[in-house]
């Protein structure tokens, strides 16, 4: 490989990118790196008033956003998402498979209900999104695949979170098995495992009123001593979307402010 700068790799203009649960949250922390970054940027989430909010703040910096209204857990808007990309842009360089949600029930209390939710929207939402962009960039031999898993793919965090935690760990042996699959078709498939975040999603499950003592409960735990925000998630995902990563396939990225070592 010849010599490349640091900004060289780093440089996504003319790239397309997609990330799902792109309308906050950690997600929303990813597209603005990838924006900035230079590429094309499509958020595709359930909540379409907070993208489209979203892709409008975005503007005023000079970003290019899109918003598509995608439930990830249905295969029709899957599908849809990545013809609706290639309409716009004729490439997808990069998809972040982020949506995700994380009810807190303990499993004596949970109906298939809730625990078909669950797996429909981490796991399943996951394999769609995933299936979907590879085959897309398997045709034309390149792409970079990114999924949002979590410290629960390796370890509990808490109780509670028993179905979340079976869909992590799925996701986390998916990402594995699909990056040995698309290696040789020159597409990379890598995970990363955030710890605590402070985004919307958190806000709701410890709730608002509370937020303050809680988060403070669990920075005891946290060698770095703070919870972790979006951007710290999107640093990493924008090294693992670049050429910066090119030798990078099959690899959870723990981003926990080393709390898995607690
Ligand atoms: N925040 C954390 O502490 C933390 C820790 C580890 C892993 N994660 C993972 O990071 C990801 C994002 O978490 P977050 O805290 O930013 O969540 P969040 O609730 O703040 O944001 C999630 C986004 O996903 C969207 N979404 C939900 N269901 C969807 C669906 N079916 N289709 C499309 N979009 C959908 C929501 O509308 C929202 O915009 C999740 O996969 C979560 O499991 C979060």
């Amino acid at each position: 490989m010849s010599h490349r700068s640091i900004t060289q790799l780093f440089d996504l203009t003319g790239k397309t990118a997609v990330v799902t649960g792109g309308s906050m949250g950690i997600g929303y922390g990813i597209v603005k790196r990838l924006a900035e970054a230079g590429a094309t940027v499509i958020i595709a989430d359930v909540d379409e008033a907070e993208g489209n909010r979203k892709v409008a703040e975005l503007a005023k910096l000079q970003r290019q956003t899109f918003f598509v209204k995608t439930d990830v857990s249905s295969e029709a808007d899957v599908v849809a998402l990545i013809r609706a990309t290639l309409g716009r842009t004729a490439r997808l360089d990069i998809f972040v498979s982020n949506a995700g949600i994380y009810p807190q029930t303990p499993v004596l209390e949970m109906d298939v209900a809730l625990w078909d939710k669950i797996q429909a929207v981490n796991l399943r939402g996951m394999f769609l999104c995933n299936r979907e962009a590879a085959r897309s960039m398997v045709a034309v031999g390149s792409g970079v695949i990114i999924n949002i898993a979590s410290v629960d793919s390796v370890h509990p965090s808490m109780v509670g979170l028993a179905a979340y935690d079976a869909s992590k760990h799925g996701v986390w042996g998916f990402t594995k098995n699909l990056a040995l699959e698309v290696a040789k078709q020159g597409v990379r498939v890598n995970a990363i495992a955030p710890g605590g975040i402070t985004t919307e999603g958190v806000e709701r499950t410890m709730g608002a009123a509370n937020l303050r003592e809680n988060i403070k409960t669990f920075e005891e735990r946290i060698p770095l001593g703070r919870f972790g925000e979006p951007d710290d998630i999107a640093t990493v995902a924008l090294f693992l979307a670049s050429d910066a990563s090119a030798y990078m396939t099959g690899e959870l990225v723990v981003v926990d402010g080393g709390v898995l070592l607690s």
